[in-house]
């Protein structure tokens, strides 16, 4: 078509100019497999092609097991795993200017410290040596690099790579962004973690891995630190002699937009919301068909990566992100998920507890793995056990918390909220320190005036509103 043609006269322009033999061989890789995706994208907008509905059915009990305790499994496993966080994407959601993973949670300690003090103990425990890898982006990369520096004498093997680097695209024109490899960051994205396949084979982490007799690689957003390796899930996958397991865990109304894993004509398959025909959205959304959801915790067999990545099989669903840039551009990014390469190997699903899904992706989650609801012990949080039922606090936060800094602002403390249901603040609030909150709280501020809470206030079901400092 014309628009392929086009495209790839732009990106053999851009090839052209990249002269230093090193970065040459990862630019032409990229723009090679970028090309690839931007092709199948053009032959599937002209195809229509959609999701039969009918061929739509829950996972079976091959597809989906339950989450097992196995007695006596033995630790050397461990010598096969490797693990690595998906560090790519920026906090943006969150206002902060850098990777999401550079944000302090406790004790002065970041999602990425956090993660590495999580490994560090496992490799003492067991004396194994557990490699931890982090994938980053151009976005990410430096910021990264200087939070793990202080590593470096550590007894511990941290590996860094960055994944691929393409270019936007011009809704209109369906041209690149870029004029030169060079070109402004802003012309760029990275293409979601669904890349992790081609970054891990063209940056030769995948060989170097298979080489040094790892089988076995668990991945995970850093922002989870709820996934801790654990050997039940491991043993059940070597058990299974499964290529691929997802960790799902049990929906709850606060989550019906994840991810889902479905059988689709025999196959297990992800089905993402964006898939989802719009007379279908409330039976996806409902927790009666739809289960369960994707945490994202995905363990893999390396080999078995490195099998379909040879065959040139992986075929991602492409996610087409609409953004509008600062320039007042309509522009395109194309981009996957590293759930849906669960088509490509033989895999099921894991229904994990709920405690291995604790995402940060918003600043009232921050409040809570901030909060002494958690302890924290060799970078791994728990929920307080005397907290009745297991549930946590809804938070809701106003739009003067959204930002990270913000947020940081407005607490001189962290509340005690061991014992709270339900908060709900908006306006212009600002916390002292040693406060406590429990039952059902709501602290709504008129629109230019400011409530203060005082030092020590003890809240207990109150509502408070209107413009008075209490
Ligand atoms: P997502 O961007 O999919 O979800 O990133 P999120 O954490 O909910 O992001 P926001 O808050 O909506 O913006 C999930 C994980 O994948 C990584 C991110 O760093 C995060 O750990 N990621 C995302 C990459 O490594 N590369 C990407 O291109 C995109």
């Amino acid at each position: 078509g014309v628009a392929a043609k086009a495209m790839r006269n732009e990106l053999n322009n851009m090839m052209a100019g990249v002269t230093d033999p090193a970065k040459k061989k990862v630019f032409d890789a990229e723009m090679q497999s970028f090309f690839l995706l931007f092709n199948r994208f053009l032959t599937e907008r002209a195809k229509g092609e959609k999701l039969d509905w009918e061929k739509i059915h829950p996972p079976n009990p091959k597809q989906l097991l339950p989450y097992k305790t196995i007695e006596g499994v033995d630790p050397s496993i461990l010598n096969k795993l490797a693990v690595l966080k998906l560090n790519g994407g920026l906090g943006t959601t969150m206002g902060c200017v850098g990777p999401k993973s550079i944000i302090e949670v406790r004790e002065g300690m970041t999602f990425l410290d956090l993660s590495v003090r999580q490994i560090e103990h496992l490799n003492s425990q067991y004396n194994v040596n557990v490699p931890f890898i982090l994938m980053n982006s151009f976005n990410t990369d430096d910021d990264t690099a200087r939070i793990i520096q202080k590593y470096q004498n550590h007894n511990i093997n941290i590996l860094t790579f960055n994944q691929s680097r393409y270019p936007r695209v011009d809704k209109e024109s369906l041209l690149p962004c870029p004029t030169s490899a060079e070109s402004d960051k802003a012309d760029w994205y990275p293409p979601g973690h669904g890349d992790i396949f081609d970054a891990l084979q063209n940056s030769g982490l995948l060989d170097k891995l298979i080489a040094a007799g790892k089988e076995y690689i668990f991945i995970s957003n850093v922002d989870n630190l709820g996934a801790v390796v654990d050997l039940n899930i491991m043993q059940t996958m070597i058990d299974n002699q499964a290529e691929y397991v997802m960790e799902v865990t049990d929906k709850t109304k606060a989550d019906v937009k994840g991810g889902t894993i479905i059988d689709y004509d025999g196959t297990v398959r992800l089905l993402e919301v964006a898939q989802v025909p719009k007379d279908h959205l409330d039976e996806f959304c409902s927790t009666r068909k739809f289960k369960i959801f994707n945490t994202n915790n995905i363990w893999c067999n390396l080999k078995a990566i490195k099998r379909v990545m040879d065959e040139d099989a992986m075929n991602l669903e492409i996610i087409i992100n609409n953004k509008v840039t600062e320039k007042g551009q309509a522009i395109i990014q194309l981009e996957t998920a590293i759930g849906a390469a669960i088509k490509h190997f033989n895999a099921f699903g894991i229904n994990v507890p709920r405690s291995r899904f604790l995402p940060v992706k918003q600043s009232s989650d921050l409040m809570l793995i901030k909060s002494k609801l958690y302890t924290l012990e060799h970078g791994v949080l728990t929920m307080d056990p005397a907290r009745e039922f297991g549930s946590t606090p809804v938070i809701k936060l106003g739009n003067e918390f959204k930002k990270v800094a913000n947020f940081e602002a407005r607490f001189k403390s962290i509340p005690n909220i061991t014992e709270l249901d339900h908060l709900t603040v908006s306006g212009d609030v600002h916390f002292g320190k040693g406060i406590k909150l429990s039952g059902t709280v709501i602290i709504v501020c008129a629109e230019g005036s400011k409530i203060q809470i005082p030092d020590y206030s003890v809240l207990e079901n109150k509502l408070i509103s209107g413009n008075l400092s209490i």
